[in-house]
């Protein structure tokens, strides 16, 4: 029996999530499924997402049906139970008979074939879902409690809501030629809500015009962007931890005769890095930021650090099963090394922007604070007046700036705000 190529592509796609440390996204936007249809593009998009969105609750209902736990399946059979019952459970449009025949085939076809009956008598027990279960169930219990403490339990569950839906594309540009030429290519475009140089999709296959394919636009959520705004104009600037280089591609725009040094740990990402920003002005370098390979100053700096990702789960919903609590620690001194190095290259008067995309404390807040402690000759600006700034030169679109900002720092909340959940520092040294 055939597969569909979207059930295949799907299949292989949550296999490498499920077995190696690969992003969903990133295999989906990858050259490898690059051939398929626009509607098989979007058909294995909305079957990798939803299944990853909502594991714990497939896991759930299938794991009622199995007379073993769950981690004693073979990765191959829990994939395609996965992905048959959240076709079964979740989508109005798919056949019943498709959902399971396609599961079983795609197990026997990874050479598991002793499972197919369990599979098929499995997934035939399966019902579709009358009801839509509550955001938060999708989620560790851990990780919601920790939402809650730390912002409160409405915040919360608007987090866990955000998450559970593709967020739309946005990108930014200042260029109305650009505009045009996507509103030529049937793209349907509204204006951002953060920013007034962000564009976000309504309708069209962006992925498809010759404006992405060139790399003239790329695609970045809204807080992202803003955080990239922050750091406004200098002589000299660096980039630590630039790849893929969305940030890198606004600070190029904003300042077009300065000097970027833009750094990036691996070398295949810093290969992408200089594929998608081929600005003349942008100097890319393959190095590990905590042994600089520089000697110089630079009087605007971006610490965009790696990080846990859980402001990311609507676009990267594969983190929320990946990441343990005691994983905070770890990123947290490994993020205190890199900024407490890029400190030692801010000129004096120069600004230090530090940002995640991690709603967690740990390596927001109590990384500033340790660093400050580490290093005197720095002290936080207030990023209301950086806001203040941006919203009076027309450049921020978002009216209350109050609810962007938490102490001294910028913080954005996915569901409270229409974007990921980032956080930025404004550091400078006296
Ligand atoms: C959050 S991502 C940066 C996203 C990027 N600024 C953007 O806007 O597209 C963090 C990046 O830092 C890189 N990285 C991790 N450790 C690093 C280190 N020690 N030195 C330099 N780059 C590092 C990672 O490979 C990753 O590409």
């Amino acid at each position: 029996m055939k597969t569909s190529p979207a059930r295949t592509a799907a299949f292989e796609i949550l296999m490498r999530v499920e077995t190696t440390d690969a992003y969903a996204s990133e295999l989906l936007n990858s050259s490898r499924f690059s051939r398929l249809s626009t509607a098989d593009h979007g058909l294995v998009t909305e079957l990798v997402m939803g299944v990853l969105r909502w594991c714990s609750v497939l896991d759930n209902a299938f794991a009622k049906h199995i007379n073993k736990p769950l981690t004693k399946l073979d990765p191959e059979v829990l994939v395609a139970l996965r992905l048959g019952s959240y076709q079964l459970s979740f989508l109005d449009r798919i056949p019943r008979h498709a959902a399971i025949n396609e599961s079983v085939e795609l197990v026997k076809r990874s050479g598991k074939t002793s499972a197919a009956g369990m599979v098929n008598a499995v997934l035939r027990k399966l019902m579709k879902l009358h009801f839509r279960p509550p955001a938060e169930v999708a989620h560790p219990e851990w990780m919601v409690k920790r939402w809650s403490d730390n912002f409160s339990a409405a915040a919360a569950q608007k987090i866990c809501e955000y998450d559970q839906h593709p967020p739309q594309p946005a990108f930014h540009t200042d260029d109305s030629a650009l505009v045009t030429e996507l509103a030529e290519d049937a793209i349907e475009l509204e204006p951002g809500k953060l920013l007034k140089s962000s564009f976000v999709l309504r309708s069209g296959d962006l992925p498809r015009t010759a404006a992405f394919r060139d790399h003239r636009l790329g695609v970045q959520d809204e807080a992202s962007q803003l955080v990239a705004i922050l750091v406004g104009t200098g002589t000299t600037i660096l980039d630590c931890c630039a790849a893929p280089g969305g940030k890198t591609r606004i600070l190029a725009e904003q300042n077009p005769k300065t000097n970027i040094v833009a750094i990036e740990l691996h070398p295949r990402r810093a290969a992408l890095l200089k594929k998608l920003v081929s600005e003349s002005n942008v100097q890319v370098l393959s190095a590990d930021v905590r042994a600089m390979p520089l000697n110089r100053q630079f009087d605007r700096i971006l610490v965009d650090a790696p990080c846990s990702g859980t402001g990311t789960l609507a676009r990267n919903p594969e983190i929320k099963w990946r990441l343990k609590a005691e994983d905070l620690s770890r990123l947290e001194a490994y993020q205190l090394e890199i900024l407490g190095s890029a400190m030692k290259h801010a000129a004096m008067g120069g600004r230090i922007v530090y940002s995640t995309c991690s709603l967690e404390p740990e390596e927001n807040q109590q990384v500033i604070e340790k660093a400050l402690t580490d290093n005197p000759a720095f002290h936080v600006i207030d990023a209301r007046s950086r806001l203040l700034e941006l919203q009076s030169n027309g450049e921020l679109a978002w009216k209350d700036i109050d609810s962007l900002i938490t102490g001294p720092y910028l913080r954005t909340i996915p569901g409270v705000h229409p974007c990921d959940g980032f956080f930025a520092a404004i550091l400078e040294c006296k």
